[in-house]
């Protein structure tokens, strides 16, 4: 008798590093790796695994793993697996893959093979210097190339590459990359990325190589914030980059950048994100990419700089922004002669990709706006002091294709005008921008009204994710504003995975978090000050969200010191425990409607929600003694907080809807000051014939809490409002996005205040959250969806809704339909976790699983009613 046992059907899949599918420029010491467990069985869990790393696919189909076996590891775990091989150096290729066990015992087939490459790991490992432009402060963007011959037959070709500024890179005229704006946003004084793109495919078998650059201002030196503020990182544009080239017999080649490149201005006169791309095509020079081309009257490349030796260059941690969709307009018409409207249809971040036809030097223009007038014209007040406009001076080809390279727009509407031929819709390309996250959720209900304002708050995620969150796409802003962010995280982990997303951002905070300890405004710094109540907690509060949706311990680790500076700067500028705007300053309950939360309430709610986090923080950290430390201070903040606002009948200074939100959610009542409290909220809604009056703080409170509070029923009746101030009436006047501003647009007034007016600010959308996580019922458990829990709570008019979510392990759904008194509900518990249920009835006995009783089927129920299903897919109804 042998005792093999057969083969399980079930495979790890979906195989990452470090949160990314084959990167090319890992930098952990000990990468992290991981993979999803699939499998159709119920109850299906892994209860070992073995990862194989080797150096090449053939050793790797050889099985022995010349790299790494990690052995037969007794272990449920699919998340984070660090490599445990030997040392890997700079531009290493490993391939890997996994084996594991099912919940009987038996193995698994081999995953699919996935790879990562590691980048440059050394400083000695970047050959060239920054070059650009001898005329660097010039406003148009340097052409840079470089030719030189293949020596050998070529096995990988990799492109490293950052720039000051932008850059845009061709090898043999093909583009190197698919990323655009790249390399992205930081404090370019405290830290700068690099990307690596794999061009093995682009390279000619032998013979001449051509590596020819574009470089736009971006926001390195183009215009960010306000009073036309320019160059807040440096007046030059440069990049720096190196094509490594391994040959077959292995031996390696770099070509880096350096003073051997040819330059010259080209046809990008002027760039930038609010104002718009300039672009004379006449001015671009033929062939430039392709090699053979003659570059004589080009100059040197002047050598701006060696790579600054106190800044760390760090390779791009997350997906980057691409073209994610191209949208054709629904409509078109014409505002004067020569000059035509396009309607996408949909408010969106990105650009226009034109086809035009015409003489040489005819000049084409582009507007963009998200809203039109009533006389259909282009509606550009909100853009404020954003020209955000293109031209294009025609080259005068039979036909010409334009698309901008180095700006982005916020817009609905695009005027062209210029065109000797009218483009038909099918020349106008929308170009969807966004950092390319993963669509991971998805939602969907009965209710028409509620599907608009969650598919509106997926795309002002989509136009606002651009690198950093930002609070908007259109207006001379776009930057990343934390109050936003802390307030959208959970809506935003609902709809995409963006773990690397904002494992880049979590470095913009503590780059930008002050020696006081103050997280800022906004992240990369370039406003000055910060430390406002719920805008510098996205310091505590996003990295706290991505440790219980993501499990990303080390995150929180590396988060976890900044966050204690951030408790301690609120507590220096506080007074007897209680902080105020006579102390620092405070943008209060920003956009709230007829209601005016008091600053101090404000910011001692959130100095104790903050310590409250960081205590739990230091809880899961195994940080016993912090965690004691901090438990005790949010204590005495309570106490202070109770003592200075709330009254024995439980009201709360200000009395705003938003006040009791505060002390609801962030827990800081006594038992029977909560009741009261709540009666008090509850009141306040009613007495606004069922409106709330919240801004940026209270409105991602408002609906759990309601839900908490036992009252549900009035969180959908807000949901499902269309009169004003409500979701729905964004919607009911068109919007397709989420507006900054409960009143951003009205049939009577028209556009709302031109100073602050944007049509694309996910702020309100954080109620998505709660259509994920009341509505469908769908939450992470304590610590990431290893163990999770689904609560659906059906209500108002609503007689479906469903949601998916790909977690970390695999696709959980959940989805209810009500059939006259019946219910319908089915659940996929993805394998290798398992789910807590709680369903909305009184007593289980009339509840069935797959048409039987649920009671019977040996389920064990708890006190609480609630019930565990392990992995798979079931039925219930009742
Ligand atoms: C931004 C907001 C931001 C706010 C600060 C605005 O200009 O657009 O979204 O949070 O300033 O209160």
């Amino acid at each position: 008798m042998t005792d093999v046992k057969p083969k399980t059907q079930a495979r790890a899949t979906a195989l990452r590093c470090e949160w990314l599918v084959n990167p090319t420029a890992i930098e952990a010491e000990s990468p992290r790796l991981s993979w999803e467990m699939s499998s159709p069985e119920r109850g299906a869990r892994q209860t070992a695994y073995r990862v194989l790393a080797a150096d090449s696919p053939e050793a790797l189909a050889a099985a022995d793993g010349d790299l790494w076996d990690s052995g037969r590891v007794e272990s449920d775990r699919s998340l984070h697996v660090r490599y445990a091989g030997p040392k890997l150096e700079s531009c290493q290729r490993v391939f890997w893959k996994v084996k594991i066990w099912d919940q009987l015992g038996c193995d698994a087939e081999w995953s699919e093979p996935a790879e990562f490459t590691m980048g440059l790991l050394n400083r000695e490992d970047w050959k060239g210097v920054y070059i650009g432009n001898h005329l660097g402060m010039c406003n148009a963007s340097p052409l840079l190339r470089k030719e030189f011959a293949l020596k050998k037959r070529v096995r990988r070709a990799l492109l490293h590459a950052t720039a000051q500024g932008l850059y845009h890179i061709t090898i043999n005229g093909a583009p190197a990359h698919d990323d655009v704006l790249a390399p992205g946003w930081t404090d370019y004084n405290k830290r700068r990325h690099y990307r690596c793109h794999d061009v093995t495919s682009l390279l000619p078998k032998r013979g001449k190589v051509c590596i020819g650059a574009e470089l736009g201002e971006g926001w390195f030196k183009g215009r960010i914030t306000w009073g036309h503020r320019k160059e807040s990182y440096g007046g030059r544009t440069a990049l720096l980059a190196q094509l490594r080239v391994e040959y077959a017999d292995g031996s390696v080649e770099v070509v880096p950048t350096d003073g051997s490149w040819k330059s010259i201005f080209g046809p990008i006169r002027r760039s930038g994100f609010y104002d718009g791309e300039s672009v004379d095509a006449q001015l671009e020079p033929e062939g430039w990419r392709l090699p053979g081309f003659n570059d004589k009257r080009w100059e040197s490349a002047a050598q701006v700089r060696t790579l600054p030796k106190n800044i760390p260059l760090a390779s791009y941690p997350a997906e980057p922004v691409r073209i994610t969709e191209e949208l054709e307009p629904v409509a078109m018409w014409d505002v004067a002669p020569g000059k035509t409207i396009y309607d996408f249809g949909q408010n969106f971040a990105g650009r226009v990709r034109l086809h035009v036809r015409g003489k040489a030097g005819a000049v084409v223009q582009m507007r963009f706006g998200e809203m039109v007038n009533a006389d259909k014209t282009l509606y550009v007040d909100n853009l404020r002091s954003a020209v955000s406009t293109d031209t294009y001076v025609m080259h005068g080809d039979a036909r010409e294709v334009w698309e901008p390279k180095f700006t982005f727009h916020g817009f609905r509407y695009v005027e062209v005008s210029g065109c000797p031929v009218r483009p038909s819709l099918k020349n106008v390309t929308g170009v969807v921008l966004g950092s390319d996250t993963a669509r991971v959720g998805h939602f969907e209900c009965s209710s028409k009204l509620v599907n608009q304002i969650y598919r509106n708050a997926v795309w002002t995620q989509r136009a606002n994710f651009i690198d950093v969150p930002t609070d908007c796409p259109q207006r001379d802003e776009r930057l990343g504003w934390t109050g936003d962010a802390q307030v959208f995280i959970r809506a935003a982990i609902c709809n995409m995975d963006v773990a690397a997303f904002f494992t880049k951002w979590m470095d913009d905070l503590i780059d930008a978090q002050t020696p006081e300890g103050a997280f800022t405004n906004v992240a990369p710094q370039v406003l000055g000050g910060g430390g406002d109540a719920a805008w510098g907690d996205a310091g505590v509060v996003c990295p706290w969200a991505l440790y219980q949706c993501y499990e990303d311990r080390e995150l929180l680790e590396k988060m976890y010191p900044h966050m204690k500076a951030w408790v301690a700067y609120l507590k220096k500028t506080s007074r007897g425990l209680l902080r105020s705007p006579e102390l620092t300053h405070c943008f209060g309950d920003w956009l709230s409607i007829k209601a005016n939360t008091p600053k101090d309430v404000i910011q001692t709610a959130h100095f104790a929600y903050a310590t409250d986090i960081t205590r739990k923080a230091a809880e899961a950290l195994g940080k016993k003694g912090d965690a004691k430390r901090y438990g005790a201070l949010s204590d005495d903040i309570r106490r202070a907080f109770n003592k200075a606002f709330v009254k024995g009948d439980g009201s709360i200074k200000g009395e705003t809807q938003t006040a009791y939100l505060m002390a609801l959610k962030f827990g800081l009542l006594s038992e029977k000051r909560a009741e009261q409290a709540a009666r008090h909220l509850v009141a306040d809604i009613k007495k606004r014939k069922h409106h709330l009056s919240t801004g940026f703080v209270g409105t991602a409170l408002i609906m759990s809490v309601l839900r908490d509070i036992g009252r549900v029923d009035l969180a959908y009746r807000l949901l499902e409002n269309t009169t004003f101030p409500s979701w729905g009436y964004s919607v009911a006047n068109g919007a397709t996005t989420i507006w900054e501003r409960w009143n951003g647009w009205t049939k009577e007034g028209g556009p709302g205040d031109v100073n602050m007016n944007s049509y694309s600010h996910y702020a309100y959308g954080a109620v998505v959250e709660w259509m994920f996580d009341t509505i469908a019922g769908i939450n992470h458990g304590a610590c990431g969806f290893r163990r999770f829990v689904l609560r659906p709570m059906p209500g108002g008019s609503l007689s479906h809704a469903s949601a998916t979510h790909r977690s970390p392990y695999g696709l959980v759904r959940s989805a209810w339909r009500r059939k006259g008194k019946r219910v319908r509900y089915d659940v996929t518990i993805p394998a290798n976790t398992a789910a807590t249920v709680f369903l909305p009835v009184k007593t289980l006995k009339g509840v069935k699983l797959d048409g039987r009783p649920l009671v019977s089927q040996g389920i064990d129920v708890r006190d609480n009613g609630s019930f565990v299903l392990p992995a798979g897919e079931y039925a219930l109804s009742w």
